[in-house]
């Protein structure tokens, strides 16, 4: 009777992942198969064996995959849907820095009932039309202008974590709220300050979201909508929905019902008013509502403020950790900071951040270690020759690249587990292949809000450790870093922070 069920069960699942994805044709099949792959089972493929391992060892099953095929480019496939995992850094540029492929593909679907079609998720002609007008958002001298809403956070942080002094604290809630703050006030010019929860029900909603998305990634059955919508995990789904985007609402209404009783965009009777993300897109609006409208700007403020402060918080939380695991380094950065601003108490410039080269450093060893996003992902739209195998992946194959995986292989990376910010000097860099080092991405589709997340880690572990030093609690090895869509610890990792004499 079991065996029937299960089999019952096996069956609809296939059915339901076979109705998702056209089969493919026998020419992708046909190349598909040259590549090499784990052992699969006729029809199932490896179907079994993926939706077997947990999301926490996911990460570990691809890292073996890749040893074991010798960082080989292999294919795995979900009944009727083949994927390929690209290890090589040749490859992966191929792949990346195609101005064809930029189609995101199957996996990102699941994210457009919270992102709609903002940058990350459109493509085509949709997709080059809005990062044309998005780019001049991240303009040097408006990112300049978030110099001071950077600053004031930053300060506001380390008071709050001066008050935690010598105890042994979960910091990832702390910098969560910050980068939140900062993305807000800086990118939407609104301040949460005023909010009765500071915006945590909507930090906690997304960390929500990117689970119920990372399990559903998992379950390829419940890609349909309908199905999905019936299980508890779809109804949940929807109330996560409804709290994400009632947030994004206020802020859109906040900043227009500001900007209109300000009547400016740049300076009001000499008070500096800052001409933000939001703004830019509200005035695009206003001029051509056709070019933009408020349905649009909903999705990228979606999508912003998502991108913009869940990937830097796990970044900064992640560089504290490694720093309170490596005491030698730490002492470098203190060095550094001392010669940089002496017992001065002032605020950062950008010109500050420009001598911070030690600390630069650190954090590019952080995103080696711990890339924010560690795994991304596109679909064909034509056939790619890889460069140095011969192997051809035909046009619609959903394609993968690991950052974590490949940030860790030690053909690239010479004792890799070991956390050394002086890899990245110029001349150990210079031997490196550019696309072994992606925690941007790269190519026409890298991450537009690089400049601004490498300015506001720099300003905010500036702040700290101006202050404090940091001891971790939580062993590296107790850490298991989760592909949970950002990279986060399994379990929160424990730290201590002292007042630096
Ligand atoms: C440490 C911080 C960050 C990391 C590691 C990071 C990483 C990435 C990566 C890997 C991608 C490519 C994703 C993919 O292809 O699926 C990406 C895209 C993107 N990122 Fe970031 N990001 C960071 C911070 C930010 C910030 C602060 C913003 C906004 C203020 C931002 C906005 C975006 C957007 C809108 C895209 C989509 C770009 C496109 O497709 O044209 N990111 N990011």
């Amino acid at each position: 009777m079991i065996l029937e069920v299960l089999i019952v069960t096996l069956l609809i699942i296939v059915y339901f992942i076979i109705a998702a994805h056209a089969w493919p044709s026998r020419r992708t099949v046909r190349l598909l198969n040259k590549f090499p792959g784990p052992p699969e089972l006729p029809l199932l493929g490896h179907t079994i064996t993926l939706s077997k391992i947990k999301i926490e060892d996911l990460l570990l099953y691809f890292q073996s995959v890749c040893k074991e095929y010798n960082s080989s480019p292999y294919k795995l496939w979900f009944v009727n849907y083949p994927i390929i995992i690209l290890n090589d850094p040749e490859d992966i540029e191929v792949l990346l820095s195609s101005v064809h492929n930029i189609r995101k593909g199957i996996t990102y679907k699941i994210f457009e009932s919270w992102l709609n079609e903002g940058l990350l998720i459109s493509t085509g002609s949709k997709w080059h039309h809005r990062r044309k007008l998005l780019t001049p958002t991240f303009h040097f001298k408006i990112l300049e202008d978030c110099m001071s809403v950077f600053n004031k956070n930053a300060q506001l942080l380390t008071e709050e974590l001066l008050e935690m002094n010598d105890k042994i604290i979960t910091i990832e809630p702390f910098i969560s709220k910050c980068t939140l703050f900062i993305i807000c006030e800086a990118a939407m010019g609104v301040s949460l300050e005023n909010l009765p929860d500071k915006g945590e029900e909507y930090a906690k909603a997304t960390k929500k979201m990117n689970n119920i998305n990372m399990t559903r990634l998992f379950a390829p059955w419940l890609f349909h909508n309908w199905i999905f919508n019936l299980t508890p995990i779809g109804r949940e789904c929807n109330r996560t929905l409804k709290t994400l985007h009632s947030f994004t609402e206020m802020i859109i209404k906040e900043r227009r019902a500001k900007k209109s009783s300000e009547q400016s965009t740049d300076r009001v009777q000499g008070k500096q008013c800052l001409r933000t993300f939001l703004d830019c897109l509200l005035e695009l609006n206003e001029n051509d509502p056709g070019l933009l409208s408020i349905d649009d700007i909903r999705e990228e403020v979606d999508t912003f403020m998502f991108e913009g402060h869940d990937t830097t918080s796990a970044a900064i939380t992640a560089a504290i950790f490694m720093l309170g695991h490596n005491p030698e380094v730490q002492e470098n950065i203190f060095k550094e900071l001392d010669e940089v601003f002496g017992d001065s108490e002032r605020e950062s410039t950008i010109e500050d951040l420009n001598r911070l080269d030690y600390l630069d450093r650190v954090i590019k060893e952080t995103l080696r270690l711990y890339p924010s996003v560690p795994a991304l992902a596109r679909e064909t739209d034509s056939d790619i020759e890889l460069r140095h195998r011969g192997y051809i992946i035909p046009s619609t194959t959903n394609v993968f690249v690991v950052p974590y995986i490949l940030h860790r292989n030690s053909k690239y990376y010479s004792n890799p587990e070991k956390f050394d910010p002086d890899r990245f000097l110029p001349d150990q860099n210079q031997q490196r292949h550019p696309f072994s080092y992606i925690p941007f991405s790269g190519g026409p589709r890298n991450c537009i809000g690089q400049k601004f997340a490498k300015m506001e880690m720099k300003v905010i572990l500036s702040a700290l450790f101006r202050k404090m030093k940091v001891n971790s609690v939580t062993e590296v090895n107790e850490v298991k870093p989760v592909p949970s869509i950002i990279l986060r610890p399994e379990f929160p990792f424990k730290i201590k922070l002292t007042a630096r004499e």
